[in-house]
């Protein structure tokens, strides 16, 4: 297996702004063709061959679909978007209040793209009032002993006190909370967490644990492990690209110079290991002359870090991260992303969800199709690209 070298990555081609432009206007009609059937229910987490079905608001991945309305409605300005933006919005109050399918640390998820953007966009109250109870509600997983929020299962199951790479991307809803109501818990809960995580799941040479787990008695950090990488000790490329825009949002917030470095490495690990269609396959071990699937979501969520971090570096090095997200989206939109929607009704093709293999301990389903969240990310990718966006995070 092969990875692409640092100056075949620097003289591919970057997307230019009318290829930005044309790609965010098929985005957003391919989301508004969508709505007939996701409005008053939602798309699953992944299709199958190509389409995804409709479920009711549950799972962890909901909130991306309205962050793909709020983002069309953004680009567009049309009515039909703002109204199905409300009626979803609705639907994650009732869910919260009534806390159905809540037993997570996925809230930030959940909360930040549907209704901190809809309150942001729009004012709702009901967005605010809905994302203000999420916020609660994940305070509630946070562990003192570890001074961590606990990722999955009920709180202080043994086989499931530890985080997960993922959950960077839930604390802006604590950061959020605690500017809309002057409390500094949630921020400070916020804080602690990036800490320990940032911590603990970044190995020396910059690849990433997606889980580690601590001691229950004494919080004492105890063992990195895999769910959905291919084994312990590779990285997944998500996971990995969860650590480059996790630690962008890490410091965006807390501004310690500390993470920047960190923000590098992780992204340069990330870099290292891209294939030559710049689109990695499900985990970094594989490359080029591996039969393996890719995931295309990771260079999505990736390219959103780099943009995210270019606001905060030097301008050689915002160039830099910048270009590489110019050439991630490029050939996403190329290559991958949806161009009929007779071909299918997401936006990006061939991502993996979860690929079980001998050595790892997750199910096996979304392989190869599209998911949500990488059709959200494009979209938010493409957004950052388009102009100077205000952040849903
Ligand atoms: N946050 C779960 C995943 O990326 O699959």
């Amino acid at each position: 297996m092969s990875w692409i070298s640092a100056q075949q990555l620097s003289d591919m081609p970057e997307i230019s702004p009318e290829e930005v432009s044309q790609a965010l206007d098929l985005a957003a009609d391919l989301v508004i063709h969508n709505l007939p059937d996701f409005t008053d229910r939602f798309p699953k987490a992944y299709s199958e061959n190509g389409f995804y079905a409709a479920t009711g608001n549950v799972d962890w991945t909901t909130g991306f679909w309205t962050g793909e309305v709020w983002l069309a409605y953004e680009h567009t300005g049309k009515t039909q978007l703002l109204e199905a933006g409300n009626v979803q919005m609705e639907s994650f109050l009732e869910r919260i209040e009534k806390k159905q399918d809540v037993e997570t640390h996925d809230l930030g998820f959940l909360y930040s793209p549907s209704c901190v953007a809809g309150y942001k966009l729009t004012g709702s109250e009901t967005g605010r009032r809905a994302a203000l109870m999420a916020a609660k509600e994940l305070t509630g997983r946070y562990h003192e002993k570890g001074e961590f929020i606990q990722a999955w299962g009920p709180l202080n199951a043994p086989d499931n006190y530890r985080l997960i790479i993922d959950c960077l991307l839930n604390l802006p809803l604590l950061y959020w909370t605690s500017e809309e109501t002057g409390q500094d818990r949630y921020r400070q809960v916020a804080e602690k967490h990036i800490h320990t995580a940032l911590s603990h799941v970044i190995r020396e040479d910059f690849s990433t644990w997606h889980t580690f787990f601590f001691d229950r008695k004494t919080g004492a950090p105890d063992h990195g492990a895999t769910c959905q990488g291919y084994r312990d000790g590779s990285a997944w490329a998500r996971g990995q690209a969860w650590g480059v825009y996790g630690t962008a949002i890490g410091y965006r917030y807390t501004r310690r110079k500390e993470y920047i470095p960190v923000f590098e490495g992780v992204t340069d690990y990330f870099l290292r290991h891209l294939p030559e269609d710049l689109v990695p396959f499900w985990d970094l071990e594989f490359g080029d002359g591996d039969e393996q699937p890719r995931d295309s979501s990771s260079a999505s969520i990736a390219a959103c870090g780099m943009l995210e971090m270019a606001k905060y570096l030097d301008r050689e090095r915002a160039l830099y991260y910048r270009g590489i997200a110019k050439r991630l989206i490029k050939a996403l939109a190329d290559h991958y992303a949806v161009k009929d929607p007779k071909d299918s009704n997401g936006l990006v093709l061939h991502s993996t969800y979860s690929n079980h293999s001998p050595y790892n301990t997750c199910n096996h389903y979304g392989v190869d199709e599209c998911n949500i969240w990488g059709d959200y990310f494009y979209m938010e990718a493409l957004t950052r690209l388009h102009k100077d966006w205000q952040v849903y995070w």
